[in-house]
């Protein structure tokens, strides 16, 4: 019996040194951790059960046969963080370059399964070289079986995924049907094929970073939410925001106790908005001054900067500040149960050739389509510009806002007055347009028509914002509202 269980941890041990010592230093001279490393990181301590341990590769050709190791590239099972179940897949980079074969894809497939019966997050860490090469269309067949299961588990379970050094080929599907992928600044890349197959197919000369480093996703792709500067920033940053998220569609966002009152003024928003009406103020301050304990966690926070959402909580519960490029994120709220909270100052949508040739009108719809089909707890407050588009698609009365609010600098008129006069006006003079100008500002540019029809329940004072907000999700909290039946709806992709 000591035989067998001393055998037993050989055997362990032999599976935690993944693809050896040497291998091991390699990857920590490149400053990043390892696939276990990376797991205790995320982890509550201790919590971390492993499956499949012991699981080999089935290939035999180009020698494959003599080349195992137990584990196959892939940490896999399940622990807790703040003591709330999650699923974790981690790639070893140190084993066959964290390539997907067939045994590494069954192992991804049983966590991935087990998270969508248990309702629990699945958190991938990535770092790995796409489909083993050696294994041919069993690792394709591995792949497609993954992304199933991604695809099955949207809006069930939340999904995240974390880029931690080169995610190639067929690894970068998976984090793109997740709901969140997050990368690593300088150790991490994201491409469907690496700078070499360019120049064979291209002759373009790229480097890594250039085709797919944080600096293309995070900024200007738009494909990742978010970069952090190491491994260990990420692991921690990566369980601030499962605490923000429900488990699953199943339950409720996790409650926390807040020791910031929900009464709480804030005076200095009553002189946020700056007097001239062009220029700009900082919409991050409002935020973190009415969010409890100025805890926001920013999705995207270098993408389309022009609007901000994240996660933040208000009275110790899960709310977003939305945004045009979160239609996706308001999509992803009302799927987990998430209310949205949403700051309007939108002087509407940019107009020209560049944003009409891509696709203006269907990016739109988007966030309209997103807003309009949300039946979470709704509530927008207007600071300042809400012209035009901007006014209907940000959660307005007209698509189910809940409660819908103005601060007394808001304007809300089908567009700018200077480009309304000079419609209207076509014939007059450049000093009739200015008198003109006045008059379209004096009778639009606030809230109070919006208010005379209803349309917005309440003008408020900006320092008493935060304690609306809370009264009025706490009267929401009973909210019940459906959607007609149907198989899925056709948003506007
Ligand atoms: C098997 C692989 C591998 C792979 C890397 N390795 N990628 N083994 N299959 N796909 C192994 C290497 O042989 C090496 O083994 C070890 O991993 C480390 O790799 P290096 O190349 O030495 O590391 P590095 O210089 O850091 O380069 C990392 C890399 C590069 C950029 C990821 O390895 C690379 O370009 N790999 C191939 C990427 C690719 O084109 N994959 C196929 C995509 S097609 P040793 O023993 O020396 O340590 C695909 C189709 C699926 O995925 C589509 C589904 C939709």
């Amino acid at each position: 019996m000591k035989q067998i269980l001393k055998q037993l941890e050989t055997m362990r041990e032999t599976a935690r040194q993944g693809g050896g010592a040497r291998r091991i230093e390699a990857q920590h001279a490149k400053g990043k951790l390892t696939a276990r490393e990376r797991v205790d990181l995320l982890l509550d301590e201790g919590s971390f059960e492993e499956f499949d341990m012991f699981v080999e590769h089935r290939a035999t050709d180009f020698g494959m046969a003599d080349q195992k190791v137990p584990g196959d590239g892939v940490v896999t099972g399940w622990g807790t963080i703040n003591g709330r179940m999650v699923f974790v897949f981690s790639k070893d980079f140190t084993v066959f370059g964290g390539s997907l074969s067939s045994a590494h894809a069954q192992k991804i497939l049983k966590v991935q399964r087990q998270a969508l019966k248990m309702g629990a997050p699945i958190i991938g860490l990535f770092d790995a070289g796409g489909a083993r090469i050696q294994e041919g269309v069993d690792s394709l067949a591995g792949y497609a079986d993954i992304f199933l299961e991604n695809t099955l588990a949207s809006g069930v379970i939340p999904q995240i995924a974390v880029i931690m050094g080169p995610c190639a080929g067929g690894d970068v599907y998976s984090p793109a049907i997740m709901d969140f992928i997050f990368m690593v600044k300088d150790t991490s890349y994201m491409y469907v094929t690496g700078p070499d197959v360019v120049k064979t197919v291209t002759h373009e000369d790229v480097s890594h970073e250039d085709l797919g480093g944080y600096r293309v996703h995070a900024m200007k792709s738009g494909v990742a939410d978010g970069a952090f500067e190491n491994d260990l920033e990420a692991m921690t940053q990566v369980r601030r925001l499962v605490d923000f998220l429900p488990t699953s569609n199943r339950e409720r966002p996790p409650v926390r106790v807040s020791f910031d009152e929900a009464e709480r003024e804030e005076p200095s928003l009553d002189t946020l908005v700056p007097a001239n009406p062009n220029k700009p103020y900082d919409m991050k301050e409002l935020i973190l001054k009415v969010v409890d304990e100025a805890d926001f966690f920013e999705i995207s926070p270098d993408f389309a900067k022009n609007i901000i959402c994240g996660f933040g909580r208000l009275d110790g519960q899960t709310v977003i500040d939305s945004s045009r490029k979160a239609a996706r994120f308001v999509r992803f709220c009302d799927a987990f149960e998430i209310p949205l909270v949403t700051f309007v100052d939108v002087p509407g949508f940019m107009p020209g050739t560049r944003q009409e040739q891509g696709g203006l009108i269907r990016h739109g719809a988007k966030l309209l389509f997103a807003y309009a089909e949300a039946t979470v707890p709704k509530i927008t407050i207007i600071t300042r510009k809400a012209y035009g588009g901007a006014y209907d698609v940000m959660s307005s009365k007209h698509i189910r806002g809940d409660l819908n609010y103005a601060w007394p600098t808001a304007e809300i008129a089908v567009m700018g007055s200077k480009g309304a006069v000079e419609i209207i006006f076509r014939n007059q003079t450049a000093e009739e347009l200015v008198a003109r100008e006045a008059e379209y500002k004096e009778r639009f540019a606030n809230p109070f028509v919006a208010a005379a029809r209803g349309y917005i329940d309440d003008v408020i004072m900006p320092h008493g914002t935060r304690r609306r907000i809370v009264r009025g999700l706490r009267s929401l909290k009973g909210k019940t509202l459906s959607n007609p039946w149907k198989k899925h709806d056709n948003i506007p992709l």
